[in-house]
């Protein structure tokens, strides 16, 4: 059997840079920060980490507003702390991977600003320009993310340049003009951008927004059913497909194995397997729909299944994500702690390649932003507070961070948590380690089990070769027994709760909010 890519077993540590750790006492997270910190991602036990945006950029949208991909932006350091962060990443053996923002820039990106300087200037058609629509408003009736008008409603996607009186697209803010992918320059002045970072030796890149880079020429109004809802989140076109072949030659031709995950935000699982393409378009792309389910067992039965259904014909290697800079912390949603340590099982030990976001290693909930401490036009602040390194205020920090702490931030530290095997952290280094000592939970298959409980609990069997593992989770506050007609003994390798119960006989019961990694005896 030829051997798997890296990214398939891998576990991905997604690190928001402002709110990791600070070096220079600014109260935002730099590069050294996270150089700083590397012993508790080897400690921890992650494979790669993938650092949201870096680049120069005026931080309307915290990086995601790039006006130069080439260079890091002062608040983060230099290129020359980038290139340390990286040479000792991989000291380590750990993988790098930077967010790539092909959709759209800054409006102070200097191509953008060339671009608006004149209708003839030669930067005009990198972006999209229309006229208005008939009524003097709008080409389209697309909306944007992010902002809303009086009475809730998403913002129109379009802004007028008055001094070339046309409008310009942006599927996010104002500030993030979207480009135009069907102009060639484009793909070529991106491809020089993947270009520069691969050549630097970066192991890979998250693609933001990646199914939003083709459009429909025509740009037709959206029809009812979607009208209303941000273009981001439905912009689908077949276009995209071709330019992702062009991107993934270009990434294939470097050597080791690098690699690209999309964020493709279609909550269809369906329509995200179409990212893969025939093997050659994205290596690994993000499917969210499991990020909106609620904790119920039959809930994720049906999401786990839908990616065998629609991933599975494609070869899709799936990805799994609980948590991210954009969402409230699955701590937060789901409300205790003991679920999100089942959570935690679950998320390891699916098929596919599970991304941790910096800090749910920790149990962090979100903040409490106070009405005067909100900064993201999205309202994404309270999953981005900083990190609680260690128990005494400032918690590692050499000044107030630029958000607001998680609640208790002594009690949820590195420092408190590292002394009590029992803590969270802990819990995630076992099963790190759990993971990568079996190629079954790395690369193996998966079987959903079925059993009188499905309405409560949820179990699956990994297998390869001569390992074998079952999963069970109770997504329930009950104890619950489970009747999964498993040939032979079970043991216990790894229970959610505590290493309480841990290399014991499995008694075919989970405890509440339990869930447990068996090994046949
Ligand atoms: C993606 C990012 C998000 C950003 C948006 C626009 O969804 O994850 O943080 O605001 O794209 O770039």
């Amino acid at each position: 059997m030829p051997e798997e890519p890296w990214w398939k077993s891998a576990v991905v540590y997604q690190i928001y840079p402002r709110s990791f750790a600070d070096s220079n006492g600014d109260g935002v997270g730099d590069l050294e920060g996270i150089r700083r910190h590397l012993d508790h991602l080897s400690w921890l036990g992650v494979d790669a980490i993938w650092l949201s945006p870096i680049y120069r950029s005026p931080m309307d949208d915290f990086g995601y507003d790039v006006s130069d991909h080439c260079d890091v932006d002062p608040v983060f350091g230099t290129l020359d702390d980038f290139d340390r962060l990286l040479a000792e990443a991989h000291e380590r053996g750990i993988r790098v991977l930077l967010d790539w923002v092909p959709n759209h820039t800054s409006v102070q990106h200097p191509w953008f600003v060339d671009a608006r300087s004149s209708r003839d200037s030669a930067h005009r058609s990198w972006y999209v320009w229309r006229d208005g629509g008939d009524d003097g408003g709008p080409p389209n009736n697309w909306r944007a993310a992010f902002e809303t008008d009086a009475s809730g409603g998403f913002k129109p996607a379009w802004a007028l340049d008055p001094d070339t009186d046309q409008w310009y697209l942006h599927l996010f803010l104002p500030s993030q003009p979207d480009l135009n992918w069907g102009e060639p320059q484009v793909v070529e002045a991106m491809h020089d951008v993947l270009r520069f970072w691969l050549d630097r030796g970066v192991d890979g890149l998250r693609a933001d927004v990646i199914h939003c880079i083709g459009k429909d020429p025509r740009l037709p109004s959206d029809p009812p059913s979607v009208a209303g809802i941000p273009k981001s989140a439905t912009n689908d076109d077949p276009s995209t497909h071709e330019l992702l072949r062009g991107i993934r030659s270009l990434i294939d031709s470097y050597p080791g194995d690098r690699m690209m995950v999309g964020e493709v935000y279609l909550l269809d699982t369906s329509r995200v397997a179409t990212y893969y393409g025939d093997g050659d378009e994205l290596h690994l792309a993000f499917n969210f729909p499991p990020l909106y389910t609620r904790w119920e067992a039959p809930a994720w039965r049906k999401r786990v299944q839908e990616v065998l259904d629609h991933f599975g014909p494609v070869s899709g290697w799936p990805t799994w994500v609980l948590s991210n800079h954009d969402n409230p912390r699955h701590r937060t949603r789901y409300g205790t702690e003991a679920r999100a340590r089942a959570a935690a099982v679950l998320l390891l030990t699916l098929r596919g390649a599970p991304f941790l976001y910096a800090g749910e290693e920790l149990g962090l909930h979100d903040a409490e932003i106070p009405p005067g401490r909100a900064v993201d036009p999205g309202g994404r602040d309270g999953c981005r507070a900083p990190l609680p390194w260690e128990r005494a205020a400032p918690h590692g920090w050499d000044t107030e961070p630029w958000l607001p702490w998680p609640p208790d931030p002594s009690g949820h530290s590195l420092e408190v948590q590292r002394d009590d095997p029992t803590s969270m952290v802990h819990l995630y280094r076992r099963l790190l380690a759990t993971r990568r000592s079996s190629p079954a939970l790395g690369h193996g298959d998966i079987e959903l089990l079925s059993g009188p409980d499905d309405g409560h609990t949820l179990a699956w069997r990994r297998s390869l070769g001569d390992d074998h593992l079952v999963v069970a989770v109770n997504f329930t506050s009950e104890a619950r027994p489970l009747s999964l007609s498993l040939a032979g003994d079970w043991v216990i390798e790894l229970a959610s709760d505590a290493a309480d119960g841990e290399g014991e006989a499995w008694s075919g019961s989970l405890r509440p909010d339990q869930a447990v990694v068996l090994r046949p005896r």
